[in-house]
């Protein structure tokens, strides 16, 4: 069910909706209003010049709208896009072949920018920064390298870790831009244009309570407003409202503060395993038997937020907020009273 919930989707036909959702346009994004403004400003100026615009590194939280961003770019800028990621371009040739491709003014979007292969990465490096790359031609002794032009693209790459990015790679980005979770208001806008889009009835407190338990993104407010529509449609006549998007949530363990069965099993570990923490990312990890790099991404960045989880250096801690909201009296380890 969590999966459903936090992860783009394996149904292509949700997956279409949730394309169809997508902003198309800089004037159609919502929120993330410094992003917004600072973008309009060096679209507008690359227009102007008419040049390339500089390259951009987007980093954030997944579902916050990264690619979506990239696409947008491009739209704004009148260019192709071409759209691949880290662990894809598993060679140099790879990347070779896409950049020596590409036209001048296209944009080249890399998702998961920071699991690029080491070599690959190197020559990203010149085909950024100088526009060429390096191709090596025949091997051993007889081996030559040739100086191949790269027309002047933009690179756009996303991340949700820009802690891994090396130094060279990301100094490399002239556009730096970090997207944070969404507040409630936006949210809610968001949720009342896709139901705009999607031809669902909705009232304007049954959007609030959506975007409210959306954990500020809005993939999640996007899947959850599917999924109070099934629910609509099956109990009542399809019109959501307050009262039926409560009923929904409650059905798919999304609680007050948007957490999932998994947010919870993580905080009831730290509390009832570890005594509230420091406990180490692997440590917890194994105890509830997520990755930890899906801790890391996915979960633990909200919780943070909305200050459950403390991050220390000895280790991750669960706040007295997390307690109170779990029900658990502070240091203790056994919980007082069921949540639901
Ligand atoms: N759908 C998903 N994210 C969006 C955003 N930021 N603005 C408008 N619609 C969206």
């Amino acid at each position: 069910m969590t999966d459903r919930i936090l992860t783009p989707t394996a149904d292509p036909e949700e997956l279409q909706t949730e394309l169809s959702l997508r902003p198309k346009k800089l004037r159609e994004y919502i929120g993330q209003q410094k992003v917004k403004a600072n973008l309009e400003i060096s679209i507008a100026a690359a227009r102007k010049r008419g040049e390339a615009l500089d390259h951009v590194l987007l980093f954030g939280p997944p579902g916050l709208g990264k690619t979506t961003l990239g696409n947008i770019i491009a739209n704004e800028m009148d260019a192709n896009i071409r759209t691949t990621s880290g662990p894809a371009l598993e060679r140099p040739g790879d990347l070779v072949a896409i950049v020596t491709n590409l036209e001048a003014g296209e944009v080249l979007f890399i998702d998961e920018i920071h699991r690029l292969p080491a070599q690959v990465e190197e020559v990203l490096y010149s085909a950024m920064e100088d526009f060429y790359v390096d191709v090596v031609i025949g091997q051993g002794p007889a081996a030559r390298t040739l100086k191949v032009e790269v027309p002047r693209f933009t690179l756009i790459g996303a991340t949700t870790r820009a802690g891994l990015l090396t130094a060279p790679l990301r100094a490399r980005f002239g556009i730096v831009h970090r997207l944070d979770f969404y507040d409630v208001d936006s949210l809610e806008v968001i949720v009342r244009r896709s139901a705009e889009i999607l031809n669902i009835p909705i009232t304007l407190e049954g959007s609030k309570e959506i975007a409210r338990r959306s954990r500020g993104t809005p993939r999640i407010a996007n899947r959850l407003l599917r999924r109070v529509r099934d629910y609509a449609e099956v109990k009542r006549e399809g019109r959501i409202d307050v009262e039926i998007a409560r009923e929904a949530l409650h059905m798919l363990e999304v609680d007050d503060y948007g957490l999932d069965d998994v947010d919870r099993k993580l905080l009831t570990a730290i509390i009832e395993r570890f005594s509230g923490g420091p406990v180490g990312l692997n440590a917890l990890g194994s105890s509830v038997a997520e990755d930890r790099g899906t801790i890391e991404d996915l979960y633990e960045p909200y919780l943070i937020q909305i200050g459950f989880l403390q991050r220390t250096p000895r280790g991750r801690v669960a706040t007295k907020l997390a307690y109170d909201h779990l029900g658990y009296k502070l240091g203790a380890t056994r919980k007082q009273e069921e949540l639901f």
